[in-house]
């Protein structure tokens, strides 16, 4: 690999096409080969939202008393994520992504508790094993322990088991909606109310579906509460980046009230340039991130949202019924929004995955229990027949084409 420093600078059009070359080898998730890393809602969109990331591409997020235009889409955003979560009287702001807005949910819990709970020394997070990583990663960072509690036979959060975890040290559980692996949603009404009780901080790691899952309701779906509506819910990340369809770069986190959220404020004045204050982990942040995200909310607007809810649904109803027609297949608990996983119990689905990756469908595997996760996103529409028959083959590969009757050993069990 050539990595000196260019002597000269080169034209944008030999760049183009060397980099047109170096992304041959990248996902092909225009044809729908993905299950996780890319949410596109379709080119329209994408062109909304690259023009708007470009017009601010120079702005800062950090100064927004000098770019009052970001402070006010900023502002606007929020409003229309908190509009959706029944946030009234509720307060937050932009991120970088969902990883920031959990950290900064963690790191506002510690602080809360460091002023309302000063006897406890070694702060504690009690989540289901079904968390994303992101919690333990901010847990480390900050200095606090996550104590991880199995999820019920359906993957859900096991509230009583959740309770008994429960120790002086605690004060913050932890549920998502959906969890990334399984796509389900955790019990959080019954996790609110344990929160309330135990005067504990609850945070809703709503990174996946906290943007479109609300239009899946409104789509006329079932869709558990999972928002400011239970009183136990203390914050709330919700990834524009994921279902909001907007640019990489983009997430939300919010908080019951402005009082929580300034637990977020992180101040440093002894330095030669006096009081340095930001709300977010990172310093600089992109403009162009916030523009974009502002930009696509009211290109899509609700009736937007709701087509693409329902296209997203309705992949995942497909998928299901054609998974339901292999032999062997069986979907892991009830999905409740878009994310879908599978398994079996009659051949070793890890195979099955590389299969997949061999014929070019990048599927994401799960481990406990060993399955296949899918995220429905409605570039996937045209693709869910060639998917199955990608599967079926796949399946063919590993059995042989004869399904064993009596369950193998289950690989990571
Ligand atoms: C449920 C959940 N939470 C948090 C994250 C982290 O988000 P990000 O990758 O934007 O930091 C993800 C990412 O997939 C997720 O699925």
């Amino acid at each position: 690999m050539d990595s000196k420093f260019p002597q000269k600078g080169r034209k944008w059009d030999d760049l183009q096409k060397q980099m047109t070359e170096m992304s041959q080898n990248d996902l092909d998730w225009q044809h729908g080969r993905h299950s996780a890393f890319v949410w596109h809602a379709n080119d329209e969109v994408k062109e909304v939202s690259r023009k708007a990331y470009s017009m601010f591409i120079s702005t800062n997020g950090l100064g927004k008393i000098v770019f009052p235009s970001i402070l006010t889409m900023e502002q606007e955003v929020i409003a229309m994520v908190l509009s959706n979560l029944n946030g009234e009287g509720a307060a937050g702001h932009m991120t970088s992504g969902g990883t920031e807005s959990i950290f900064l949910a963690v790191k506002a819990a510690r602080d809360w508790a460091r002023e309302k709970k000063p006897d406890i020394t070694q702060p504690e997070i009690i989540a289901p094993s079904s968390a994303h990583p992101a919690l333990n990663k901010s847990a480390h960072y900050l200095g606090m322990t996550v104590v991880r509690v199995p999820t019920r036979p359906d993957f859900r959060a096991d509230v009583d088991a959740i309770s008994n975890a429960i120790n002086k040290n605690t004060i913050l559980l932890y549920a998502s909606a959906p969890t990334f692996s399984m796509g389900v949603i955790d019990p959080i009404a019954d996790l609110g109310r344990v929160a309330q009780e135990k005067n504990l901080w609850l945070h809703v790691d709503a990174c996946v579906g906290g943007i479109l899952g609300p239009f899946v309701r409104k789509a006329g779906y079932p869709v558990p509460d999972f928002d400011f509506s239970l009183p136990g819910v203390t914050s709330i990340s919700a990834d524009l980046h994921k279902s909001g369809f907007t640019a990489k770069g983009a997430s939300t986190i919010t908080f019951r009230n402005q009082e929580l959220q300034a637990y977020t404020r992180y101040d440093f004045e002894d330095w030669p340039s006096g009081l340095y204050s930001s709300l977010t982990f990172t310093g600089t942040n992109p403009g162009g991130a916030i523009a974009a995200a502002w930009a696509v909310m009211n290109f899509l607007g609700e009736e937007g949202y709701i087509e693409l809810a329902k296209i997203s649904m309705q992949i995942r109803k497909r998928l299901e019924k054609g998974l339901a027609q292999i032999k062997g297949i069986k979907v892991w608990g009830k999905p409740d929004l878009w994310a879908v996983a599978y398994g079996s119990d009659a051949y070793d689905i890890l195979s099955v995955t590389y299969k997949m990756w061999e014929r070019g469908w990048m599927v994401a595997p799960n481990s406990k229990p060993p399955g296949i996760h899918f995220m429905a996103t409605p570039v996937h529409a045209p693709f869910v027949d060639e998917y199955l028959d990608a599967l079926k083959e796949s399946v063919a590969d590993v059995t042989g084409g004869n399904t064993p009757d009596s369950p193998i050993e289950v690989r990571y069990a």
